[in-house]
């Protein structure tokens, strides 16, 4: 198939000349395909806004080429590129009530007015918001403001939706609701959008797949599913997951036929050789140091297992997580059922083969996921 979207090569340098350049968005590819739903997301300043503004036209790209619908787009002025774009901070014409705003983004589609009042009215329901039709931008909370702003994106006719941060204004509930509906909008209409957010569980409820970024770098992109169990480095597997994955540093060495992670404070994780392949087992040993994670829901409370002191066991009304110091640092453990632990408690801490992630320290990169070479 084909992408709806292709980036290749894509840099943005700010104020090249200047003593302070910013390389916001570095050699980025990306290829978006018809229909999908893509979440780009990352900590602030990542370059997420900048990768959008480029698509849009709003910025120009330093270096590197963008094709949309077998285009390419990126000498384009922002009008002929056919994107719609709602903003980070909702820029609606103050001299326009709402559903102006919402209209004036159909004045090129030249369509009668009665069915401009009705795309109109559609949009305005499916965000909530008919009762602020005939209000100015001025008078509107934040969140009003927002949804008004993502309206006049989701009216248009386009090749390519980007909302950035369409829902940051708005509290966790209305969120949790708009974003099933706004998923069904662009799924049953075969839209391709882009959606650029903070927040992981709006990431995974909406996208097909995640670009995850991070100083400007795209450093992975894949379904939830895989973020979770394969991330490609340390950056996504400790970025992608609540609580976050936990990270013990250790040295790998084959002994007395175990394959045996030393780590801080003479803790030892042993392993029967089998459940790693040979060529896995090679790697990991040739590497010698190496970093260790697992997810919390992965990590087993036991009686017997490496030794570790409870210091925080709280029921959150749906899981526990227990929170012990083991290896020199801490480690998290999250159950689906009440598990009672008091403080100062020694427990044992088993970790499955399968449930083993090893990282090369000095690359961040990922070598193995649950015995399997990454
Ligand atoms: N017009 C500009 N001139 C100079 N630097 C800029 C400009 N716009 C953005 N930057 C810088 O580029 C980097 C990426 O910014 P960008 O707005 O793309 O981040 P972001 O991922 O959208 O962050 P946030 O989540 O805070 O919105 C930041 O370091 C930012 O300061
Ligand atoms: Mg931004």
């Amino acid at each position: 198939m084909t992408a709806m979207l292709n980036l290749q090569g894509v840099n943005k340098i700010y104020n090249p000349n200047s003593r302070h350049p910013v390389h916001a968005v570095i050699d980025l590819d990306l290829a978006v395909q018809p229909g999908e739903i893509v979440a780009l997301l990352g900590s602030s300043g990542c370059g997420k806004t900048s990768t959008l503004r480029m698509v849009a036209g709003f910025e120009q790209v330093s270096s590197g080429s963008i094709s949309l619908a077998g285009r390419d787009i990126h000498t384009f002025a922002p009008a002929r590129r056919n994107v719609a774009m709602a903003f980070e901070g909702y820029s609606l014409y103050p001299p326009l009530t709402v559903r102006e705003n919402i209209a004036f983004a159909m004045k090129s589609e030249k369509m009668a007015t009665a069915d401009v009042t009705a795309r109109v009215d559609e949009i305005a329901q499916l965000l909530d918001i008919e009762d602020i039709l005939d209000r100015y931008p001025t008078s509107l909370s934040g969140g009003q403001a927002q949804r008004a702003g993502l309206g006049r994106a989701l009216v248009r006719k386009a090749d390519l939706y980007l909302l950035d941060e369409p829902m940051g204004q708005l509290e966790p509930q209305l969120r949790a609701h708009l974003r099933g509906r706004i998923k069904h909008f662009i799924k049953e209409r075969g839209l391709t959008a882009i959606l650029v957010t903070h927040d992981q569980t709006e990431a995974n409820a909406l996208a097909d797949r995640i670009a995850v970024m991070e100083g400007g770098v795209l450093q992975q992109f894949d379904t939830p599913a895989q973020l979770k169990d394969a991330p490609a480095n340390l950056f996504t597997g400790t970025f992608i997951g609540e609580p976050p994955m936990n990270i013990f540093a250790a040295q790998a060495k084959s002994e007395n036929g175990q394959l045996v992670f030393a780590l801080d404070q003479g803790v030892d994780l042993s392993y029967d050789p089998t459940a790693f392949p040979d060529a896995l087992q090679q790697a990991i040993l040739g590497l010698g140091t190496v970093t260790l994670g697992v997810r919390p829901h992965a990590v087993q409370v036991r009686d017997h297992g490496a030794k570790a002191q409870v210091y925080a066991a709280q029921w959150l009304g749906d899981q526990t997580h227990i929170a012990a110091h083991f290896a020199g640092g801490s480690v998290v453990s999250v159950h689906h059922d009440r598990v009672s632990r008091a403080k100062g408690e020694e427990i044992g801490i088993v970790i499955a083969p399968q449930d083993l992630h090893v990282f090369d320290t000095a690359s961040g990169n990922a070598v193995s996921h649950g015995g399997t070479l990454a």
